[in-house]
């Protein structure tokens, strides 16, 4: 299966540097074309600047952080399924660790917003990952475990699910998981799904904190790791593309 180099731009950059990012990472691609052998990418900008970054993409997908579980109406600030659909979005980051943190998102909220996207065609990617006291009590399983239980909707599916394991701790921090936890935790992840689907095997389930180019290669290779969700690292096209040319043999 192709590694998915998902970018999370976070809330980041103006219209001008959105664009500009855009540009540089398809013509980064576009001299590299070996890469969209072993590779699919995406990069999710904020709400404002998905149509500037749209009109760029070619081989990149495009994909928003978030949206509503309402299909529209009186919600003040919110953004539809539909309106990312219409606007070219093919992917929503859902249930990230700083939407759960800051604007108290439980797993109820992260399903029903599952629902809502993959209502309107659009694929998930749904984030799950326990906090440091988590870790060190040993109940990173049970944590994340629990939250696939919860915000995995029923229907999902390979083509329209990406489960993406960031453990808190290591978002933004510098920290990255060991590869033996990394193993651990992935195939955990991918032995739950196979409870839940029956096209588990083809879920793609990606890793994210602080990946950057030179412990790419590394994590790529652990089994069940079927690429990256990329923060820090995404803003600069030479790191993302780094990211992604650490699969290439
Ligand atoms: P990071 O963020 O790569 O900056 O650690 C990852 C994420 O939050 O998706």
């Amino acid at each position: 299966m192709k590694k998915l180099i998902a970018g999370n731009w976070k809330m980041n950059g103006s219209a001008g540097t959105a664009g500009s990012l855009i540009w540089e990472v398809e013509s980064k691609i576009q001299a590299q074309p070996d890469l969209l052998e072993e590779c699919d990418f995406v990069v999710c900008p904020p709400f404002v600047h998905l149509e500037t970054v749209k009109e760029k993409c070619r081989k990149v997908a495009l994909g928003a952080q978030d949206c509503s579980q309402q299909k529209n109406g009186a919600y003040t600030g919110d953004i539809s399924a539909a309106m990312l659909n219409d606007v070219g979005a093919q992917y929503v980051i859902l249930g990230h660790s700083e939407r759960r943190q800051y604007h108290k998102e439980d797993d109820k909220l992260v399903h029903d917003k599952a629902v809502a996207a993959n209502a309107h065609g659009l694929v998930t990617i749904i984030c799950v990952g326990e906090t440091e006291a988590e870790r060190e009590a040993g109940r990173q399983n049970e944590v994340v475990g629990a939250q696939m239980e919860a915000s995995i909707p029923q229907t999902a599916n390979h083509k329209n699910t990406v489960i993406a394991y960031e453990p808190v701790w290591a978002i933004g921090t510098g920290k990255t998981a060991t590869a033996d936890d990394i193993r651990d935790m992935h195939a955990f992840i991918r032995g739950q799904l196979s409870q839940k689907m029956a096209d588990a095997a083809e879920v793609r389930v990606l890793y994210g904190g602080s990946v950057k180019p030179s412990n790419a290669r590394e994590i790529f290779s652990v089994p069940n790791v079927d690429g990256a969700l990329i923060g820090g690292a995404s803003l600069k096209a030479d790191d993302y593309i780094g990211i992604a040319a650490a699969t290439l043999s």
